[in-house]
């Protein structure tokens, strides 16, 4: 089961607790150099499988391979090639941050010096350089959350997973973490990342495979994804419902459907269309040639809201007051 270029390779995954199939036959594979985005509602599964990657959870059925090591056969190696942090990571409390990042670079055979030089470079990333001294204990969650990320990031393993690394964060450490992410990335590394975040899912992964309850729902790019769940809407915003009305006339006669009312009380007209640029410019032809001025005209693309929402039936605020 090793494939030339496929980082991590997951197939047939099963974890029962009880009656609960944590993970119920799950595939997936992660292309070398690339990011999956494993996108879930809580209780998806997607801590289980990243206990599976990381070697740490030993599956009921399934087998799973890093760098064509089997995890189950070769814990060792796998875990000397992975990066992980996530929910689980263990950082010790007592010891202040600079401590628990030097502690992982000499566990990792660093050196002294280097061990000490990437500690303090990666606090200065992470924002934490002024906690540095003191100790996990006294940190807020967020400080935490960024303290075991940098900890994934202390050698520069060539596969990184991180398990929601971003939830609990405020915005502005979300976007310094998609930075890091990112350039980590760009270095040439391989990423699989967990998220509830559709944004996150959508600005960092090559590849996103959806899951709920254990299994693989839908898997493509996050354009893709967004295709299959209705491709591209022509809206206009009208500003009576007058206008509304002819509006809508002329949507079904240039447009690859007919014209709906999403909501009717703000004058909005939608339909779906394929040539989305030239039948733009033909409603709005339309529209000058009936006197009808527009208030707001333009694509509308399916987001990956949308999608998540079609294919688990939960909202996604549903899920994210599910998280606080
Ligand atoms: N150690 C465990 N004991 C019992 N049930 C568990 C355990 N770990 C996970 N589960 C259950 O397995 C399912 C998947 O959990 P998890 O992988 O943590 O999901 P996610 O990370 O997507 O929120 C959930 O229903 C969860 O309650
Ligand atoms: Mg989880």
């Amino acid at each position: 089961m090793t494939g030339a270029g496929t980082a991590i390779i997951a197939e047939g995954l099963v974890k029962r607790y009880g009656d609960v199939h944590a993970l119920d036959g799950l595939d997936l594979r992660v292309p070398e150099g690339t990011v999956l985005g494993l996108l879930g509602p809580n209780g998806a599964g997607k801590t289980t499988c990243v206990r599976v990657i990381t070697t740490l959870l030993r599956p009921d059925a399934g087998r799973c391979s890093v760098n064509g090591l089997d995890v189950l056969r070769h814990p060792d190696q796998v875990r000397k090639i992975i990066g992980v942090s996530g929910q689980y990571a263990a950082v010790d409390e007592y010891l202040t941050g600079y401590e628990n990042l030097e502690m992982i670079g000499r566990l990792y055979h660093l050196g002294k010096r280097t061990a000490r030089r990437r500690a303090g470079e990666l606090l200065e990333r992470f924002n934490l350089s002024d906690a540095a001294d003191r100790p996990v204990k006294t940190y807020s969650g967020g400080m935490r959350r960024r303290l075991d990320l940098a900890g994934a990031l202390v050698v520069s393993p060539p596969i990184i997973v991180l398990d929601e690394p971003t939830t609990g964060l405020d915005p502005r450490s979300r976007l310094g973490m998609w930075d890091v992410i990112s350039e980590r990335v760009r270095a040439g590394a391989t990423l699989l990342l967990t998220t509830q975040y559709l944004e996150e899912a959508d600005q960092l992964a090559d590849d996103i495979v959806v899951i709920d309850k254990g299994r693989s729902i839908a898997h493509g790019t996050p354009d893709e994804l967004k295709r299959e769940v209705g491709g591209e809407r022509l809206r206009v915003t009208l500003g009576s419902r007058t206008d509304a009305q002819a509006a809508a006339e002329i949507l079904s006669r240039v447009c690859d459907g007919p014209a709906t009312f999403p909501d009717e009380s703000e004058h909005l007209v939608e339909a779906p269309v394929t040539r989305g640029a030239s039948a733009l410019v033909e409603v709005v032809r339309g529209l000058d040639a009936a006197a009808i001025e527009p208030v707001d005209i333009g694509i509308h693309r399916a987001s990956l809201d949308d999608v998540f929402l079609q294919l688990t039936g939960a909202s996604v605020d549903a899920v994210a007051e599910e998280v606080s």
